[in-house]
C-alpha cells in the first residue's frame, strides 16, 4: 500500500504563529507552511491519527489563555495521496527575496537569474531555517549590512545554532574565507550537511557538533539565532569569540526579553549598532569596541 500523508490547515492569529508551528514540526510534521494566517503542516498518516488530533487540540486549548484568538475548532484535515505528495508539498515553496543580496529557492526551483543576488538552495522541512522565519530573515540582513562594513579585513565567522545552515552558506557567499558552524542536534547537522553541499560552499563552511565552550578562535563575524534564554546562558562564551572590531548577531529573541538579553553584554565591551523587531523577535546588531 502506498503511504499517504495527513494535511492540516488551521488558521490562528499572527503572534501564534511561530508557537503553532513549533509545535507541529516537534508533533512530526516535517514542514510547515505560513500564509498570512493560515498555517498547513504535513504528517505521515499515523496509523492513529486520532491521537494526533487529539494532541493539537489539547496543545491549542493550552495555549488559547496567552494568545487571545487561537481556536481548537475547526482544524481541516485532507488526506493526500502519495502520488500527489510532492505537489501538494511543493507547491507552497517559492523562491523568496531576502535582503538585498540574496534569493532563498528549494532545490526543485532554477530562480531566475539576477547580478544584485546570490541564490541560496535550501531543503524545506529538514531543519529550522528556510528564509521564511523573520529571526533567519533579520540576520541574513544583518549579515549583509556587516559584510558590506568589514570589507578592509578578510571575514571569519561562527554560527552557533546553524540549523539547516542557511546563516553559514549566506556568511561563505559573502566572502568569508572561513565559516564555523555549530549545532547541537545531529540531525539539523544532517541537513546543513546536504545543504552546504546544493551550495558548493564546502570548502568554507566546517559543520561541527562541538559545544561553544570548546572553540578556541575568535572571528570577526559571530551570528547566534537561538533563544533569549540560551543566548543569556552563553553569553560571555559569546563575548569571548568575537575579535576586537568585530560584530555579533543576536536573534530569537522575544520582545519583552530583549533588554535582559542586552544587560549580559557589557557596554563597556560591546555597541548597539542596530536594533530590529520584526513579528514580535528581536534581532541584534552588537559591535566589539577595538
Ligand atoms: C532557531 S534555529 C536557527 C537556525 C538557523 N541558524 C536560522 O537562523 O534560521 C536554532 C538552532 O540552534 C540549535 N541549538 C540550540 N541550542 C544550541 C546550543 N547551545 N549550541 C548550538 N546549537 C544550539 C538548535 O538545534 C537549532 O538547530
Amino acid at each position: 500500500m502506498s503511504p499517504s500523508w495527513l494535511e492540516l490547515s488551521l488558521r490562528a492569529p499572527t503572534a501564534a504563529l511561530d508557537t503553532i508551528s513549533n509545535f507541529l514540526i516537534e508533533r512530526g510534521s516535517p514542514g510547515v507552511v505560513l500564509k498570512r494566517n493560515e498555517i498547513r503542516a504535513f504528517f505521515a498518516r499515523p496509523a492513529k491519527s486520532a491521537a494526533l488530533k487529539r494532541d493539537i487540540q489539547r496543545f491549542l486549548r493550552g495555549i488559547k489563555g496567552i494568545y487571545p484568538g487561537v481556536r481548537e475548532e475547526p482544524l481541516r484535515w485532507t488526506i493526500l495521496k502519495d502520488r500527489n505528495w510532492n505537489h501538494s508539498w511543493r507547491r507552497f515553496f517559492s523562491p523568496q527575496k531576502v535582503g538585498r543580496c540574496f534569493c532563498v529557492t528549494p532545490p526543485w526551483i532554477d530562480p531566475p537569474r539576477s547580478r544584485r543576488r546570490q541564490v541560496i538552495t535550501i531543503e524545506p522541512g529538514m531543519a529550522f531555517g528556510t528564509g521564511t522565519h523573520p529571526t533567519t530573515r533579520c540576520c541574513l540582513e544583518f549579515l549583509e549590512e556587516t559584510a558590506a562594513l568589514l570589507t578592509q579585513e578578510p571575514i571569519t565567522a561562527l554560527d552557533v545554532g546553524t540549523g539547516s545552515g542557511i546563516l553559514a552558506i549566506a556568511l561563505a557567499k559573502l566572502g568569508a574565507s572561513k565559516v564555523l558552524a555549530l549545532d547541537t542536534d545531529p540531525v539539523a547537522l544532517k541537513a546543513a550537511r546536504v545543504n552546504v553541499r546544493h551550495n558548493r560552499v564546502g570548502r568554507a563552511v566546517r559543520l561541527s557538533i562541538s559545544r561553544l565552550g570548546s572553540v578556541k578562535e575568535t572571528f570577526t563575524v559571530v551570528v547566534a539565532n537561538l533563544t533569549a534564554e540560551t543566548i543569556t546562558s552563553l553569553a560571555s562564551l559569546l563575548q569571548e569569540k568575537v575579535s576586537a572590531g568585530g560584530y555579533l548577531i543576536l536573534s530569537g529573541i522575544l520582545e519583552q526579553k530583549a533588554p535582559e538579553v542586552l544587560r549580559r553584554f557589557s557596554p563597556h565591551s560591546f555597541v548597539l549598532a542596530r536594533r530590529t523587531v520584526q513579528r514580535q523577535w528581536v534581532t541584534l546588531l552588537l559591535k566589539k569596541r577595538e
